[in-house]
């Protein structure tokens, strides 16, 4: 008999994030109460869904395991590295003797703490049978320009331009090796990258607005306005 399908959620959390100008990486800043990443780590619990978590930190990190939820049960901690994708490879490599290549990992910044429920469940439920995954987007409310220096040299048909948000949805197996093969390249800014580097297409699934990712001082304040809405 063959084992079932697993989810496995994968954080990467080793960046400094400069734009927030703070004292701390911002995933440690406070919200709601908490830091930023139990607010995110917390909403993918909730999911329900993971076999685990695996959060990738800097191993000069000394916030997170002051925090009691790097001790929870289902959260793992991996080395995080130079790069996003770094990060996101490592943890991947951390659950190699656990997970198999057909598991579903999604990839959830560290930073997003307005995830939803709702929203796993519908990136899940859209892709669990795709052949490759796909990632939560977003159409752009703004007309789009093309730009050099301070001058439009073009617009942009907005149809066919999506904001890629997380989670980010792919097989354990394929994300893997993409992401060793593009290992050290800059134009991977997030998983998907990795995966059309290798010619493949994956899907976007229309995900909520309120998911933003906490990148300067001002997004603190809208963060919270959305998770008390929510
Ligand atoms: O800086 P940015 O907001 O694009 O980072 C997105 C996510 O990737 C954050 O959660 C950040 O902590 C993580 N990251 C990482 N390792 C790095 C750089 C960023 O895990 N070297």
């Amino acid at each position: 008999m063959t084992d079932p399908i697993k989810f496995w959620g994968i954080v990467p959390a080793a960046g400094v994030g400069k734009r927030m100008q703070a004292n701390r990486p911002k995933q440690y800043l406070g919200l709601a109460g908490k830091t930023v990443i139990e607010q995110t780590l917390s909403r993918l619990l909730q999911a329900n869904v993971f076999e685990a978590i695996v959060v990738a930190v800097s191993e000069q990190d000394p916030y997170w395991p002051d925090l009691a939820i790097s001790q929870h049960a289902n959260i793992i901690t991996a080395p995080g590295g130079k790069e996003r994708a770094d990060s996101v490879l490592s943890a991947l490599k951390t659950i190699r003797d656990k997970a198999s290549d057909s598991d579903w990992v999604l990839v959830h910044d560290a930073a997003r703490p307005c995830i939803t429920t709702t929203d796993i469940q519908y990136l899940i439920d859209s892709l669990v049978n795709d052949d490759v995954g796909g990632i939560l987007a977003l159409s752009s409310p703004d007309t789009l320009k093309r730009v050099q220096g301070n001058c439009i040299t073009e617009t942009l048909d907005r149809s066919h331009i999506w904001r890629a948000l997380t989670p980010q949805m792919f097989r354990y197996g394929m994300l893997k090796i993409a992401l060793e093969e593009t290992e050290g390249n800059p134009s991977i800014t997030d998983e998907a990258s990795a995966l059309e580097l290798k010619g493949l297409q994956p899907k976007i699934v229309e995900g909520r607005p309120d998911n933003i990712k906490i990148t300067r001082p001002e997004d603190l304040p809208l963060a919270q306005f959305y998770m008390e809405q929510q």
